[in-house]
Formats: C-alpha cells, sequence, structure tokens
C-alpha cells in the first residue's frame, strides 16, 4: 500500500531536471516530509549497472527495442528494490525521469508505437503511476548546448541526432496534455530560480501540501 507520494521530473537533455528534483526533494524535507530522492535509470544496485550499458558507447550500440527492454528492466528492478519499498514506509519518492521517459525517448524519439509499449510497461510496472509529474521544457538545440557544456565528451544520447531530440520533446508535450492533472508543463527556459517556485507551485496545488 502506497503511503508516500512519488514525483517525477521529466525533460529532454539538459532540462535541469537534477537540479530541481534536489531544490524540490529539499523543499519537501523542511515542510517535514521524509524524501528519498532518486533517478532513472538507475536507482538500485542492478538498475545502475543497466544505467552504465544503456548510457555509455555508440548511439547504435542498441536497437530501439532493445533499449526499451533494458530500460524497464532496470525500471523493473527500481521499483521492486528501492520505490516500493520507501512508498510503503510513508517517504515521498522524487525521481528524476520514470516510464514518461520511455515513451518519449524510444516511442517518439526511435519510433517504436506506443501501443508496442504499453504490454511492457504493464508487465514491469502494472498500474502504478506518479502523483504527479514536472515536465521541464525547453527546445531541444538549447538543451543539448546546456548539457553539452555540462559533461564533456557527453552521453550516447546526447550524440543522436537533433531530430531525434525534437521529436522526443513533442512526445514529453503531448503525454503532459493528454494528462494535465498528472503532468505540469513548466517552462525550463527560465532562470532556476523560477523554475524552483513554478515546481513547488505545482507540487502544492496537486498533492495539496504547503512549500
Ligand atoms: P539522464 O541523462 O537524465 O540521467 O538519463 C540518461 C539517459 O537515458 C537520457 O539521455 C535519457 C535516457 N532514457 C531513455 O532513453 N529512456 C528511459 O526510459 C530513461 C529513464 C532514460
Amino acid at each position: 500500500m502506497r503511503q508516500g507520494k512519488f514525483i517525477t521530473f521529466e525533460g529532454g537533455e539538459g532540462a535541469g531536471k537534477s537540479t530541481q528534483a534536489t531544490r524540490l526533494s529539499e523543499a519537501l524535507r523542511t515542510a517535514g516530509l521524509t524524501v528519498l530522492q532518486t533517478r532513472e535509470p538507475g536507482g538500485s544496485e542492478g538498475a545502475e549497472l543497466l544505467r552504465e550499458l544503456l548510457v555509455h558507447g555508440d548511439s547504435a550500440r542498441w536497437d530501439g527495442p532493445t533499449e526499451a527492454l533494458l530500460h524497464y528492466a532496470a525500471r523493473r528492478d527500481h521499483l521492486v528494490k528501492t520505490i516500493w519499498p520507501a512508498l510503503a514506509e510513508g517517504t515521498w519518492v522524487v525521481c528524476d525521469r520514470f516510464a514518461d521517459s520511455t515513451m518519449a525517448y524510444q516511442g517518439y524519439g526511435h519510433g517504436i508505437p506506443i501501443d508496442e509499449l504499453l504490454p511492457l510497461h504493464g508487465f514491469a510496472v502494472g498500474n502504478f503511476k506518479p502523483d504527479v509529474t514536472l515536465v521541464l521544457d525547453l527546445p531541444a538545440e538549447e538543451g543539448l548546448a546546456r548539457a553539452g557544456r555540462r559533461n564533456l565528451g557527453g552521453t550516447r544520447y546526447e550524440s543522436m541526432d537533433l531530430g531525434f531530440h525534437e521529436r522526443l520533446r513533442e512526445g514529453f508535450l503531448k503525454i503532459a496534455s493528454a494528462e494535465p492533472r498528472r503532468c505540469a508543463i513548466v517552462d525550463s527556459t527560465q532562470p532556476a530560480d523560477d523554475v524552483a517556485r513554478a515546481v513547488t507551485a505545482a507540487v502544492a496545488e496537486r498533492l495539496n501540501v504547503s512549500l
């Protein structure tokens, strides 16, 4: 049984998700909540091993379906070992990326039909969903430039073409518009302090907490 709340951050490369996840976690702790901050792919021992296989190497290392399977294997392990036990104890979980990333990257980005990803999602995740999802939005080119400045050498995903990153941005926006109660779109071209204010406002309003 879920006691804590599950909050996810989504968006393309360089959108500032990890900075904002840290800031929100701090705000929730200040409000007296117990918070676990985690990430995907990763967040458990097995999922961190799978992350290494997913984020390094040549862009053509895995085809789209193989990538989707690896992300869902990592997600299942993360849920079973980390997320579900924490929520059951009443801990709030703030996660940098979750299943919307697979729909956006492998679905919209690599072109796997969403209908083909849904059975995989059901098998690994069931009906479990985030309580709130913050979609940090900015133009793909700007995000890639920011990400390039941050980690010299880049990751496998950053080396994919601009069209891939533009498609996944549109994918996130479509997902968010289809589920406006769960998802808030936040303009990530704003200064980080303004993004943080928009994030806390969206969470406070949706989960009825004062932050
Ligand atoms: P990160 O850079 O946000 O830590 O995420 C690692 C990369 O993995 C990022 O480029 C997005 C990608 N990714 C997917 O392609 N599908 C997924 O389901 C997840 C969780 C991440």
